[in-house]
């Protein structure tokens, strides 16, 4: 990516303890551009401490003067600029900021605590109110961002810096960036209408871009991708998604001529995204992918997180590798042509995710509203906090499989044929609701998926046989296999012990 000039401020957001001093300072000085820290030049503007001016004239005349300050500050030439945590309720404020670029600094209430209890700061002094007040602030500071850092230090700033660029360069003005982390790298996330051409590319110019794509989507999407330098099809259909159809793709790579230095664009459903990162992973032992999801299950969750792979006859995804993207492009426009059933099976991510999220992703989907961006956003969000923290399932990530043990029982023992994956989850996500002990939100459940379409019971399945092919599970270490369980939206367990006869009585209730 070329160095663009800023056309407009970056401006950090988030809640206190986030570190938007520090990071702002840093940020300035990567992007040559003066530094403004709101909450510094009030005080020395007004020759008092924040905590002073709280005790003698209240929050609100705090406010006020912070309003009149932030105004100013936006009204300046690009900066990098640091707003206090509660500049964002003042509403000309957000409609200020509407002409910047707005990057949220995320921090965890924990160690936002940790870092500013004892401070003196006003807001900061009982920990309930303070978890409460993160709450509240949280979904205003996603709205108002372009772009969201998870954490920061001089190191992530450094890799992120080109993306942040292109925020406030305009390059990528309209569009939304996740900056997703996890143990083995971090790379940028483009949502947004027109990214499939407008996002900026996350690798190098020299990297040849190689396109694995299925023929329904050759067809409709992938030529919109700039720059490909090669295009290989395979059939579309989780059937394709084996062995044999990997080792065309290898064939294909070294008819191309694909060396190290150049990269695979996956540029479909889940089936190619998680086929085409396989053949990345493992060919010449592993080059580039970027992940172009065209897929609502690809959108909300597959295109994230580095699970790459292919089925054997057997069972589903049993050879595979980690092997996170160097960059995900999503563009809702792309779901225009999907067909309702594959819309329908997204929709059964969508559910499980808002489950594993809770809050407010959870109070929208579970209340029946339709799938927009921010609720694509959302779900990317909460599949990229879990891989953050378990990028190799050893513990929290096994969550991002509530209703999977059962689903893709359920798809094995039909051979891949009869559902979609999204279908088998929906399926997988009842019976695990009724193992959870949680009957009003199956009921709930049930409704969200009947009424999107999907089915809710199935019949011609035997149940011992599916009991008998969860035992073939990824998950299962020694003995029983460990089920994830969902307590209430938002409190997701994993390695729960199911009795075999509970299960067997979750999945014939879904042959009733
Ligand atoms: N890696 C992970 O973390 C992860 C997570 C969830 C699911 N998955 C995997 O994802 C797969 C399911 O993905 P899927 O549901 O996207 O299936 P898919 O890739 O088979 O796509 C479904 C169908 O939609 C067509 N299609 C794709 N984009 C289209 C578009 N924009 N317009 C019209 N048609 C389009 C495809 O050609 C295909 O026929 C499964 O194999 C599952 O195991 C992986």
């Amino acid at each position: 990516m070329d160095a663009a000039p800023l056309t407009r401020s970056l401006v950090l957001v988030g809640f206190m303890g986030a570190g938007k001093t520090s990071a702002a300072r840093e940020l300035a000085t990567l992007l040559g551009v003066p530094c403004h820290d709101a909450d510094e030049l009030l005080e020395a503007e007004l020759g008092l401490a924040i905590e002073a001016l709280f005790a003698r004239d209240g929050e609100a005349a705090f406010r006020e003067r912070e309003e009149e300050l932030v105004l100013r500050l936006l009204a300046q030439p690009p900066a990098v600029v640091a707003l206090g945590g509660g500049a964002l309720g003042s509403a000309r404020v957000r409609e200020a900021l509407r002409a910047h670029a707005v990057v949220l600094l995320e921090v965890e209430p924990e160690i936002a605590w940790s870092r500013v209890a004892g401070s003196g700061r006003p807001l900061a002094r009982d920990r309930a109110r303070f978890d409460a007040l993160h709450a509240e602030r949280l979904p205003v500071y996603r709205e108002a961002a372009d772009g969201t850092l998870p954490r920061w230090d001089r190191n992530l700033l450094r890799r992120a810096l080109p993306s942040l660029r292109a925020l406030a360069s305009g390059e990528a003005h309209g569009l939304r960036l996740l900056w997703a982390t996890s143990a083995s790298r971090d790379y940028p996330v483009w949502v947004g209408e027109g990214a499939l051409h407008r996002a900026p590319w996350p690798l190098a110019v020299e990297s040849r871009r190689l396109a694995v794509t299925d023929e329904t989507v050759a067809g409709l999407h992938a030529g919109r991708v700039p720059g490909l330098a090669g295009m290989i099809e395979i059939p579309p259909g989780e059937r394709h998604k084996t062995l044999a159809t990997a080792e065309r793709v290898w064939h294909a790579l070294v008819r191309q001529g694909a060396s190290r230095a150049d990269h695979v664009v996956a540029i479909g459903g889940g089936v190619v995204g998680d086929l085409a990162g396989f053949c990345a992973a493992t060919y010449q032992r592993g080059i580039a992918v970027v992940q172009v999801p065209t897929t609502l299950v690809a959108q909300v969750d597959s295109a994230y997180g580095g699970k790459t792979g292919v089925d054997l006859p057997e069972a589903k995804n049993y050879v595979g590798a980690y092997h996170q993207p160097a960059g995900v492009i999503v563009d809702p426009t792309t779901l225009e042509t999907l067909p309702a059933p594959e819309l329908a099976a997204g929709y059964a991510e969508v559910v499980k995710t808002a489950l594993i999220a809770g809050g407010p992703l959870w109070s929208r989907i579970g209340a029946g509203e339709p799938v927009d961006q921010r609720a694509i956003l959302d779900c990317a969000r909460t599949k990229l906090a879990v891989v953050a923290a378990d990028e190799r399932d050893d513990g929290l990530r096994q969550v991002l499989n509530l209703g999977h043990t059962i689903g893709h029982a359920i798809e094995t023992v039909t051979g891949y044929a009869r559902l979609r994956h999204g279908e088998a989850v929906g399926l997988g996500l009842l019976a695990t609701l009724r193992l959870s002990g949680r009957d009003d939100l199956r009921e709930q459940v049930r409704d969200l998926l009947a009424r999107a379409g999907l089915p809710v019971s199935i019949d011609g399945i035997e149940p011992a046989a599916v009991l008998e092919a969860t035992r073939r599970d990824k998950k299962r270490t020694l003995g029983d296999v460990p089920f994830v369980l969902c307590q209430a939206p938002g409190d997701v367990r994993h390695g729960a012990r199911v009795g075999d006869e509970d299960v067997l009585a979750a999945i014939s209730e879904l042959t009733a």
